[in-house]
């Protein structure tokens, strides 16, 4: 799998302003400061996406159209949006981090469902794997589970975990979300050819 071309596209604060081509989107979620933004420097392997110390950096839609070639689904060219999505639940936790995801990003899946897009609900839901089982992750899961929305786990900053909080971790994270999550750092780049070829998978199936 070759990346070819990773820009900057669009911010949206509402269904208006989302860009109305047939690429595919796939959407990155999660409690602020978990690494969303740093996840698509990571995978395009440039500066594209603004980061921050402090919790609650993006605040709008921000898509990415990324140009890929090859992968699963086999070779040729593909496009994908990856949509970083505001961060939710940074002051608060539990249920009013689930409502704060969905005030800001209701309008992106409404949007999504609305159009029968197949992959434009596909979602990656990042957790900062230092901290497991979050009420406010579980929170966002259920959301997105009351939405229809199928999403991928993804475990952000393995790099700062220990060889045995990262086995005992993972654990945790795979009973509370029924289903395995992907370990990846945006520091060291681990994971980052797993997650292309989920997100080829996510963005190819729905061409
Ligand atoms: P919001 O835009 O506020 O929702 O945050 P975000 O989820 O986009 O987080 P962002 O990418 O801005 O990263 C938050 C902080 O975590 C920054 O200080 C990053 O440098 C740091 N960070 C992100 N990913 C990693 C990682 O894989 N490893 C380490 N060690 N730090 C990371
Ligand atoms: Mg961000």
């Amino acid at each position: 799998m070759k990346l070819l071309n990773a820009d900057f596209v669009t911010s949206a604060a509402r269904a208006e302003g989302i860009p109305r081509d047939a690429v595919s989107r796939v959407a990155l979620a999660g409690r602020s400061n978990v690494g969303k933004s740093s996840l698509i420097n990571a995978l395009c392997r440039s500066k594209i996406a603004r980061t921050s110390a402090a919790p609650g950096k993006t605040r709008l839609l921000n898509f990415y159209r990324i140009t890929m070639e090859g992968g699963p689904g086999g070779p040729g060219q593909w496009a994908v949006y990856l949509v970083d999505l505001p961060g939710y639940g940074y002051a608060r936790g539990g249920d009013d981090a689930a409502e704060e995801l969905a005030g800001i990003a209701q309008e992106y899946y409404a949007d999504s469902g609305a159009r029968n897009f197949n992959s434009a609900s596909a979602t990656l839901l990042l957790v900062d794997s230092r901290h497991p089982g979050l009420d406010s992750d579980r929170a966002a899961a259920g959301w997105l589970n009351r939405l229809g929305v199928s999403y991928r786990v993804v475990a952000t900053k393995i790099d700062k975990l220990a060889r045995s909080e990262r086995a005992k971790n993972l654990k945790t994270l795979e009973t509370t979300f029924g289903t395995a999550a992907l370990p990846v750092s945006a520091t060291s780049g681990e994971g980052m050819d797993e997650l292309w070829r989920t997100i080829a998978r996510l963005a190819r199936t729905a061409e």
